[in-house]
């Protein structure tokens, strides 16, 4: 079970991308979230970022990155001088996966199972396709887990052009159609959201900025 049987023509462009992923129900994730995120921001991106899955705010507002995590990225993109208003920005799962603890209103997310990441794929390839970026950015463990396979570790490879793999090495079934040749890396990087649970933000936003600066070079 995946989002297969939910895809537009492979003719569709973003909007009819977007339309049918609203509809989407290749996986459980639809029924307790408030509606679909798809990815959004520049069509014709040079940098496509890859983040987890929508926050508790993204799921309110049906838009990807306007929450906290958001709002850190932005900043850093623009530090690292990259136009935030000139990048594409999107999700691995693209449903809101939370828990509630007892007693209480909050909605505490909760990281995506491999079979959610994996069923929600397709929309994540249609996306490469049609936006068809240089260089991809995985913000955190999850985002380079999907695209380079379980054994990623962020410590370990983030700050560095990663060849791109090419969709099918983590099992795509549907491939892009080539689109994705034209991709030239991977930068991985941390999470936003992990600027905001540091105890010295500094220096963890500083290691962010600098991790997004490369992707700034590789895109000079
Ligand atoms: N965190 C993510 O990974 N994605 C969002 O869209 C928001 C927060």
């Amino acid at each position: 079970h995946d989002a297969t049987p939910f895809l537009p023509g492979p003719r569709a462009g973003l909007p009819g991308l977007r339309k049918a992923a609203a509809r989407c129900q290749g996986c459980p994730l639809y029924r307790a979230a408030t509606q679909t995120v798809f990815g959004e921001g520049d069509p014709d991106a040079r940098v496509l970022l890859l983040g987890e899955q929508p926050g508790d705010q993204e799921d309110r507002q049906g838009r990807p990155f306007v929450g906290p995590a958001g709002k850190v990225l932005r900043r850093a993109l623009a530090d690292a001088g990259i136009d935030p208003e000139r990048v594409y920005v999107t999700n691995v799962v693209k449903h809101f996966k939370f828990t509630i603890a007892e007693g209480r209103k909050r909605r505490i997310h909760k990281a995506p199972t491999l079979r959610e990441m994996t069923a929600c794929r397709p929309w994540l390839e249609a996306e490469l396709r049609v936006v068809s970026p240089e260089v991809i950015v995985a913000l955190g463990g999850t985002a380079g887990k999907a695209l380079l396979g379980p054994g990623f570790r962020v410590t370990e490879q983030r700050g560095a052009l990663l060849p791109w793999p090419g969709l099918d090495e983590t099992g795509d079934a549907a491939g892009t159609g080539g689109a994705d040749k034209a991709i030239s890396g991977l930068v991985a990087t941390i999470h936003p959201s992990a600027v905001l649970r540091a105890d010295d933000r500094t220096a963890v936003y500083d290691g962010l900025v600098a991790d997004l600066r490369l992707v700034a070079d590789v895109l000079a």
